[in-house]
C-alpha cells in the first residue's frame, strides 16, 4: 500500500491526496492544490531549506541526534582511524572501497596532476600581496576551467573522470601556493614521491632542504582532518556546488562556487572565528562573563551549535583526539586550556543544554591548524581541500540523476506592482 497524506483546504474544503515517498512528500504535488484555476497552486515557503530535501543521495548519511555520520555506509569514525584521505576520497567518488589495483591506480593519478598549468603561477602571483588565501583558491580553482576547457563536457564519464582527479590533485598546490604568496615565499612546486598530505605539508613550509620531511603524527592529523571534512550531505557549500552544477556548468565553476559558500564566517570560517574568540577571551577568569554575553545575545559562542547534531557532533570527538597528537609534537596551544574550560562550562550551562548546543568540528580544528603554524585565514583552505572529494562526489551524482533540474526556488513576492514609471528628468525637476 502507498503512504498518502489527505489534505484539506479549509478555504474551499477539498481533498487532496498527496503520495508519501521516503517520508517525503513532493513540492510539486501541493500546486494542485489551488482556489480557482486563475490562481497559482500552494507552495511551500522555506527560507534555509531547514525541512526541504533537494535531492536523493547514496554519499553521506547523517543521523543529528544519534551524532551518526557515515560516508558510503561506513562510520567516520572508523575511516578516521583506520583509512586514509585518497582511500575515501575514492570511496566518495566510486561508492565503494577500491582493490588494491584500483587503489595504486587512484594515488597515482591523483599524485602525478598535482602539477598545474605554469599559467596559474603567473596568475596567483598577481593577487595583492595581503589576499585572502580563500579568495585566491575560489578565483583560482574557477580558473581551471579556462585551462581544461573540456571540462565543460560534462556528460562524458571519462571526461567528468579526468576533472575530478585533477580538482583533487591541484587544489593542495593551489592552497598552498596562496599560503607562500601571502609570506612573499617562492612557491613550492609538487613532490610525487610524497602522500598526500605531506606533499601539502611540503609545498606549504619547505624552504631551502632538499627535501621535506613531515613529522609522521603532523602528517597523520593533517589526514585525519581532511577525511573529516571529506563530505557532510547537503550544507550550504555542497548545496552551492549543486546549485551552480544543476546549470550543467564544467565542475571547475561550479566548486568555485562551494569555495565561495565555505568562505562564510557561519559555514567554514567557523573555526578562524573560534581562534578569534578565543583570544578574546584570553584566560579561563574571563569565561564567566563571556557566557553571561552569549546568553544575553550580545555573544555567539564560535564552535557551538549545528544545524544537525542536536547530542554531539562525531567529527569533534575524533579532532580532540588529533589534537593531542598535535600538541604531543608542537607542545600545547595555551588556549587549548581556555577551550577545555569553555566547553565544561557550556556543557553544563541550562542556556547550551536547553538549546541543544554542543561543539562542533571547528571547535578544536582552529587550535590544532593554529599549533602547525598556519594563520588563521588559512582555517577554511585547509577545509575546502577536504572537502573537494565530497563536492565531487555530489556533483558526479547530480549530473547522473534523471529527476535533477536547474536549481530555480520559487519566492513570495512582496514588493510593490504596476508603478507608473517617470522618466529622471521629470523626476528631478
Ligand atoms: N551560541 C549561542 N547561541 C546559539 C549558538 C551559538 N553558537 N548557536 C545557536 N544558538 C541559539 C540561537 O540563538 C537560537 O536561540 P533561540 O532559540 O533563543 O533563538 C537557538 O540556539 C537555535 O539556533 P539556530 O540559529 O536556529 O540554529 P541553526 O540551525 O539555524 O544554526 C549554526 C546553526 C549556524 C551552526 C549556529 O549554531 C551557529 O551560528 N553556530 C556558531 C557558528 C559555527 O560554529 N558554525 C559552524 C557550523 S559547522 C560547519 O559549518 C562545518
Amino acid at each position: 500500500m502507498t503512504e498518502s497524506l489527505t489534505v484539506r483546504d479549509n478555504r474551499t474544503g477539498a481533498e487532496y491526496e498527496i503520495p508519501i515517498v521516503d517520508g517525503t512528500i513532493k513540492a510539486a504535488d501541493l500546486g494542485q492544490i489551488k482556489l480557482n484555476d486563475d490562481e497559482p497552486g500552494l507552495a511551500t515557503y522555506d527560507p534555509g531549506f531547514v525541512n526541504t530535501a533537494s535531492c536523493r543521495s547514496a554519499i553521506t548519511f547523517i543521523d543529528g541526534d544519534k551524532g551518526i555520520l557515515e560516508y558510503r555506509g561506513y562510520p567516520i569514525e572508523q575511516l578516521a582511524e583506520k583509512s586514509n584521505f585518497l582511500e575515501v576520497a575514492y570511496l566518495l567518488i566510486h561508492g565503494d572501497l577500491p582493490s588494491k589495483e584500483q587503489y595504486d591506480a587512484w594515488v597515482h593519478e591523483i599524485t602525478f596532476h598535482t602539477f598545474v598549468h605554469e599559467n596559474v603561477k603567473g596568475f596567483m602571483e598577481g593577487f595583492r600581496y595581503d589576499a585572502h588565501p580563500m579568495g585566491m583558491l575560489m578565483a583560482s580553482v574557477g580558473a581551471l576551467s579556462t585551462f581544461y576547457p573540456e571540462s565543460s563536457k560534462i556528460a562524458d564519464p571519462d571526461n567528468r573522470h579526468i576533472q575530478i582527479v585533477r580538482m583533487i590533485a591541484k587544489m593542495p598546490t593551489l592552497g598552498a601556493w596562496a599560503f607562500r604568496h601571502a609570506q612573499g615565499k617562492p612557491y613550492v612546486y609538487p613532490d610525487n614521491e610524497l602522500s598526500y598530505a605531506e606533499n601539502f605539508l611540503s609545498m606549504l613550509f619547505k624552504m631551502s632542504e632538499t627535501k621535506y620531511a613531515g613529522d609522521p603524527r603532523i602528517v597523520k592529523a593533517l589526514d585525519t582532518l581532511f577525511i573529516l571534512h571529506a563530505d557532510h550531505e547537503q550544507n550550504c557549500s555542497t548545496n552551492a556546488v549543486r546549485s551552480v552544477g544543476s546549470s550543467q556548468v564544467d565542475p571547475y565553476s561550479a566548486v568555485a562556487a562551494g569555495i565561495g559558500a565555505l568562505f562564510g564566517p557561519l559555514h567554514g570560517g567557523a573555526n578562524e572565528a573560534v581562534l578569534k574568540m578565543l583570544r578574546r577571551i584570553g584566560t579561563v577568569d574571563n569565561i564567566p562573563s563571556f557566557i553571561e554575553g552569549v546568553k544575553n545575545g550580545e555573544e555567539r559562542l564560535m564552535g557551538f551549535g549545528h544545524r544537525v547534531y542536536k547530542n554531539f557532533d562525531p567529527r569533534a570527538k575524533i579532532i580532540k583526539k588529533a589534537c593531542d597528537d598535535v600538541f604531543e609534537v608542537t607542545g600545547v596551544n595555551p588556549l587549548l586550556a581556555v577551550a577545555k574550560e569553555l566547553e565544561r562550562i557550556a556543557l553544563e550551562d541550562e542556556y547550551f543544554v536547553k538549546r541543544k548546543l554542543y561543539p562542533n568540528v571547528d571547535f578544536y580544528s582552529g587550535l590544532i591548524y593554529e599549533a602547525l603554524e598556519f594563520p588563521p585565514e588559512m582555517f577554511t583552505v585547509l577545509f575546502a581541500i577536504g572537502r573537494a572529494p565530497g563536492w565531487l562526489a555530489q556533483w558526479l551524482e547530480l549530473v547522473q540523476d534523471k529527476e535533477q533540474k536547474i536549481a530555480r526556488p520559487k519566492q513570495i513576492y512582496t514588493g510593490p506592482r504596476t508603478l507608473d514609471f517617470v522618466p529622471a528628468e521629470e523626476r528631478w525637476a
